[in-house]
């Protein structure tokens, strides 16, 4: 008998082989009647994992991609999809990160395990220069990013809350409520699992939920600005949120990944803005969107010292306890790099980054407007959202990828709300994105108008 690899993988589980196994040569290709097949274990599935519909909606969207690509091998493909950035990190930054990794090889600037919660220095500079001081530095957990710390957040909550989400919404508050236990199953009449309440947010409510028909939850997750809308929720809504959230005994999950980009000056930036929000929120943030940090790995979470359970104890200190035993604190190089973002070269850095990106979401904006479709999103995040009314997004997602090679996000993958719609990212290269344009209005051309 002999193996393929160092894993085999069969009916979606991951088998390693044998140590003997491990040792014999790779040359050896096997017959396919050579495969391992090895009996079931004893262990039951995670019954919460079960529940799960299909694979996380990114990698599926990759799947799809590569699939195209094997049929069409010298299609030029370009991606407004998946939202990772594409620009090079930027000097200054860049300088801090390498500056990181050099003092680690010397006997003096070595550092092995930090502090959990991160680096004092880099939370006095967080509750400092973006806070403006209205944040504590201990109220700052310094992270390896806002979807990890999301899950983390999950974990402190447990299985016995109930939550909110708006309709359409970053995947992960769904899937990591589900992987909680905190969910029922999903019915796919209406394409939602049981006790979720979906905030509904399209063009009708001016993708702000109409919260006197949302019921009572624990957690209520939002984002602003809005991945996948685009849409930043104004001083009021916010302040409707927070009143919400306080009326009810709630703890508003307020994401803000996207919140440099924010260009108009009346809209918060931050939910800590809102009277109230210490007592009802928690803020997730990274450095991901911000400086093309989503490959280093670096973000934060603010838990208020007012933020309590219902037995009175803080939250914070629960955070604290899940951070400290499932985390080992954000990498020293990261929170170098950090360090140098929020220098005042560092913060003319990422100026110049979300400038760049703005103008590609300004062009993809430009373009889906003139030839007809009904745009939103795109002035204060990277993100456009496109309506394809009366069409299904997966259809229209596999139209574009057929006749344009253009990789976008189908609505429907961020929650029954995004059906009908198409998310296109602008965290494409300035050439690819007009190359993009070119090809979308080629095809859509006299079609939507
Ligand atoms: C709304 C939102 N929050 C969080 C994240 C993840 O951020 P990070 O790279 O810090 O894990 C993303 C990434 O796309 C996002 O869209």
């Amino acid at each position: 008998m002999a193996f393929i690899s160092l894993t085999t993988t069969f009916v979606g589980a991951t088998v390693r082989p044998r140590k003997s196994a491990l040792c014999r040569s790779t040359k050896h290709r096997p017959a396919p009647d050579e495969i391992f097949t090895p009996s079931a274990s004893a262990v039951p599935r995670n019954k919460n994992l079960e529940k799960l519909q299909a694979g996380y909606l990114f990698p599926e969207i990759g799947r799809r991609r590569n699939a195209y690509l094997a049929k069409n091998p010298g299609a030029k493909i370009i991606s407004l999809g998946v939202g990772d950035t594409t620009m090079p990190i930027p000097p200054h930054i860049c300088k801090g990160l390498a500056d990181g990794a050099s003092k680690l090889g010397t006997p003096d600037g070595y550092s092995g395990y930090g502090a959990e919660q991160g680096m004092g220095i880099l939370r006095e500079k967080i509750s400092s220069i973006l806070y403006k001081g209205s944040i504590a530095p201990d109220e700052v957990f310094v992270s390896d990013g806002a979807k990890c710390d999301i899950s983390r957040l999950q974990q402190v909550f447990g299985s016995n809350v109930s939550i909110a989400v708006q309709d359409p919404s970053y995947p992960v508050y769904v899937d990591t409520a589900v992987m909680q236990g905190q969910t029922g199953l999903y019915d796919s009449a209406v394409s939602q699992f049981e006790g979720i309440a979906y905030m509904r947010c399209d063009a009708s409510n001016g993708f702000f939920p109409d919260l006197s028909t949302v019921p009572r939850t624990d957690l209520i997750f939002f984002c602003s600005p809005n991945n996948p809308t685009g849409a930043a929720a104004t001083r009021e809504q916010l302040t409707q949120l927070v009143r919400f959230a306080k009326k009810n005994g709630s703890i508003i999950v307020f994401d803000a990944a996207y919140a440099p980009f924010i260009n108009d000056p009346a809209v918060p930036t931050s939910i800590f803005e809102i009277d109230g929000a210490r007592e009802v929120a928690i803020e997730v943030n990274s450095f991901s969107k911000y400086a093309g940090f989503t490959g280093v790995r670096l973000g934060w979470v603010v838990v208020p010292n007012e933020l309590v359970f219902a037995d009175g104890s803080p939250v914070r200190a629960d955070f604290n306890r899940i951070m400290t035993t499932c985390f080992n604190g954000a990498s020293n190089i990261s929170q170098h790099g950090g360090l140098a973002c929020l220098d005042e070269q560092g913060r003319e850095e990422i100026q110049g980054l979300i400038k760049y990106y703005l103008g590609n979401a300004g062009m993809l904006r430009k373009t889906m407007t003139e030839l007809g479709f009904d745009v939103y999103g795109g002035t204060d995040a990277p993100y456009i959202w496109v309506g394809f009314p009366g069409k299904k997004s997966w259809e229209v997602f596999n139209e574009i990828l057929e006749k344009a090679q253009v990789v976008t996000i189908p609505g429907a993958g961020f929650g029954p709300g995004g059906e009908g719609y198409l998310r296109l990212s602008a965290f494409a290269p300035r050439a690819s994105c007009e190359e993009a344009c070119k090809r979308l209005r080629a095809l859509y051309a006299g079609v939507a108008a």
